[in-house]
């Protein structure tokens, strides 16, 4: 029976299961905290969104800054996907994955200039340049290694954030982008300049948004443009609507991939677009439910005010409850019979702020297991070593295989680089 709520978990006599594999199983295997993704659930999130883009031209891909794992780059990659990249760590990472550079956007505000060289050198699909400075030195950049970099421009839509209070990286007053009144005179700035030639236009308006409208409220603001620059003679040859779909982690009900591409492509080509390359950068709804971070039970605590379950998993594993104050599912992986009781499942790191869920009600006892959903967006890419806690390891399931695909951290891995002074 599939698990409520949630779509690639299932229930299997009491036991909470990943593609047919008991997580508690998993964990007794290869210890806790663990990451567990589904393979098969990444790639059902990319068959979502290519169903829509079909038969169009079109790049999906994947912002690896969601989980960079290389064996979930390597997943996307072998799905087709290009990737959204902010450094050049994350493009040695593609590159190591086996993906393809001439299938890599590199976004972010402060590219630095080695970066800019490492990416031209290995032949990027598109730089999304966010403001004037970085054009001028992006141009300069390549010019003095005798090429032309490949340029979008990100372009911040000042989207109405009052009724969409989640889009905070579309709005004037955010540090991303260029701005909409000033894109034009860039445009023909950069037409001008000789070290970068004009690819396309991009936004992005932010995270977890879980309706259709500010796409298509920033849609329209980008046609705006694009419908503009054709009348100076710039054609450009795709639009980057960027990431930001947001997934379930209690009751939010957003589109589907498929439900909100099949919109924003409805609305191109009633502005006559449709001739146009489509590329998009989706992270946490490409892997976010695909994956649980397994912890284990330590000790009870129980008091008059507040009851403690305290995991071996911390805020440094899962940055997200502490960071955003993020409410994150969190079920135990056997269920037992019993009188459940409100805990706050916290974790043993030094800090009050360390907690993974508040109030949760729970039948729990020392040495169960408990899953936090929806943890495979934004957790071991977040994750640290605060405490000196050795990062966690990470397995794949996929069909009836297991894979361990990242080993357990160790102290003396953490301690490697470090120097006595004499
Ligand atoms: N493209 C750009 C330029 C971005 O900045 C981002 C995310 C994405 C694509 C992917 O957005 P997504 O589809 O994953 O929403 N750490 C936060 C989320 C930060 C998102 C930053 N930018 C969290 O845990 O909620």
């Amino acid at each position: 029976m599939t698990l409520p709520g949630h779509p690639f978990l299932s229930l299997h006599d009491r036991h909470l299961q990943l593609e047919g594999h008991a997580l508690d199983a998993l964990a007794r295997q290869f210890g806790t905290p663990l990451y567990v993704y589904s393979r098969n659930a990444m790639r059902a999130q990319v068959r979502s969104y290519e169903a829509a883009l079909a038969g169009r031209p079109h790049l999906l891909c994947y912002a690896m800054k969601a989980n960079s794992s290389l064996a979930v780059l390597q997943t996307f990659a072998e799905a087709g996907c290009g990737f959204d990249i902010v450094s050049g760590g994350e493009l040695q990472r593609v590159l190591a994955a086996g993906g393809q550079p001439g299938r890599v956007v590199f976004s972010g505000v402060g590219k630095t200039r080695d970066e800019m060289r490492l990416a031209l050198d290995a032949g990027v699909r598109c730089f999304n340049v966010e403001s004037e400075a970085e054009l001028l030195v992006l141009a300069d950049v390549a010019s003095a290694a005798g090429r032309r970099a490949p340029v979008s421009l990100r372009v911040n839509p000042d989207v109405d954030a009052g009724t969409h209070p989640y889009i905070s990286t579309g709005l004037k007053g955010n540090k991303f982008g260029i701005a909409h009144e000033r894109a034009l005179a860039v445009y023909a700035q950069a037409r001008a300049l000789p070290g970068v030639e004009v690819v396309g236009i991009d936004c992005h308006i932010g995270s977890q948004i879980t309706s259709a409208s500010p796409y298509l409220d920033a849609l329209d603001r980008l046609l705006d443009l694009v419908d503009a620059l054709a009348s100076e003679g710039i054609e450009l040859q795709h639009i980057d609507l960027g990431g930001g779909l947001g997934i379930t982690y209690t009751d939010e009900e957003p589109p589907s991939p498929e439900a909100l591409v099949r919109q924003m492509l409805e609305r191109i080509d009633a502005r006559g677009h449709g001739h146009r390359e489509v590329l998009l950068e989706p992270g946490r709804s490409l892997v976010g439910n695909a994956g649980v971070l397994l912890a284990e039970v330590l000790y009870l605590k129980p008091g008059e005010d507040k009851s403690f379950c305290i995991v071996d998993a911390a805020m440094n594993d899962l940055m997200r409850p502490a960071m955003y104050q993020a409410w994150m599912r969190i079920e135990p992986c056997h269920r037992h019979d019993g009188t459940p009781r409100t805990w706050d499942v916290v974790g043993p790191v030094c800090e009050s702020g360390d907690w993974l869920g508040r109030d949760r009600r729970l039948v729990v006892q020392p040495g169960d297991v408990l899953a936090v959903l929806s943890a495979g967006a934004y957790g071991m890419t977040m994750a640290s070593n605060y405490n000196t806690r050795p990062r966690a390891a990470e397995v794949m399931v996929d069909g009836d295989r297991v894979h361990l695909i990242r080993e357990r951290e160790t102290v003396p891995q953490l301690l490697a680089g470090e120097r006595l002074i004499g």
